[in-house]
């Protein structure tokens, strides 16, 4: 049953993420694939309230900003928020429970790792609410464990992925850019989409190169020009993406032609983003996206901005 959220309650905001650059490289024995990855951190926003709960009873709840339950999140256990809240409980051997509730913004199964940022808010929450010794570092040794990109949803900003993506170096990107994302109306599987990855290079006969991002684009990003930004976004995840989800590719196509600077499929989709080179850009550009009618709603988001945050 949905917690009321109460005034005693934490309440944390989180953003979701985009990759500008996703380079994946083969495999590994650990069921991974190694990742050379910018992440940036977008201005679309889950809020997630955490409240006192008896020792160890864990309680979600997932609700769209309207209130309404959003279909397809799990309910119990296998919620990576109450995962991470329970872990945090576990690492600090407190006997205490928690009612997690979120006001989900970010796409479920959407490629910009709303289940992460969740994780992390329900980190962040519970830590303040059990009131733990925990910092940064502490917290994002837990946010590791439960997820790839758990790690960034706490840091925000801009910052280089490698690893499995949770090994962060924070990326002083100057500027803010202007996107537009488009959403579907399904949801991709991030392991589906990477196994597909895996067909798709075995069927090209060679190991793709271990991951390595382009100077061009660091270098880019060090500036603060969309345009120059725009040609340099890549996803070794997009062309398993669309041959899971063919009409991204036509989405990809309107974007462009509609005057984005760049674009690509965020992480492993369906979302896609777009790069405007300016706010007045990016209003024309979600006009004529929802427009065109080739995707399921359109968001105006800007970024970097900050990872989550206790607000209130
Ligand atoms: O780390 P996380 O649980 O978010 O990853 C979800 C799935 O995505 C993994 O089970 C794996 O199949 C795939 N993945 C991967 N290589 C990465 C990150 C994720 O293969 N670096």
């Amino acid at each position: 049953m949905a917690h009321a959220p109460t005034e005693a309650d934490v309440r944390v905001r989180v953003p979701a993420k985009i990759n500008l650059a996703l380079r994946v490289g083969p495999i590994g024995p650990d069921g991974y694939h190694p990742l050379a990855t910018v992440f940036q951190a977008v201005s679309l926003y889950d809020e997630v309230a955490v409240g006192e709960a008896p020792a160890g009873r864990f309680s979600i709840a997932t609700l769209s900003p309207s209130g309404e339950p959003v279909p397809g999140v799990p309910d119990d256990d296998r919620n990576l928020a109450v995962r991470a809240a329970r872990l945090l409980a576990q690492t600090y051997r407190r006997r205490v429970g928690a009612t997690i509730t979120v006001r989900k913004s970010i796409p479920v199964a959407g490629g910009m790792a709303g289940g992460s940022a969740d994780a992390a808010a329900a980190l962040l929450g519970c830590a303040a609410l059990w009131q733990l010794d925990a910092g940064p570092d502490d917290l994002a040794g837990v946010a590791a464990q439960l997820g790839s990109d758990v790690p960034f949803a706490l840091l925000g900003g801009t910052a280089i992925g490698r690893g499995r993506g949770e090994d962060l170096l924070p990326l002083l990107a100057r500027g803010s850019y202007h996107y537009v994302l488009a959403l579907d109306d399904v949801g991709l599987s991030t392991p589906g989409v990477y196994r597909r990855f895996d067909e798709l290079t075995a069927a090209a006969g060679a190991d793709p190169p271990p991951p390595e991002l382009s100077n061009e684009l660091l270098s880019a990003l060090a500036g603060s020009s969309a345009r120059q930004v725009g040609p340099l976004l890549v996803n070794d995840l997009q062309r398993a993406a669309i041959d899971q989800h063919p009409r991204l590719a036509d989405v990809l196509a309107a974007g462009r032609r509609l005057g984005a600077v760049g674009g690509i499929v965020s992480g492993s989709g369906p979302t896609c983003f777009f790069l405007a080179a300016s706010e007045s850009a990016a209003v024309d550009l979600s006009i004529e996206l929802t427009r065109s009618g080739v995707c399921r709603a359109v968001r105006r988001v800007t970024g970097p901005v900050p990872g989550a945050r206790v607000v209130g």
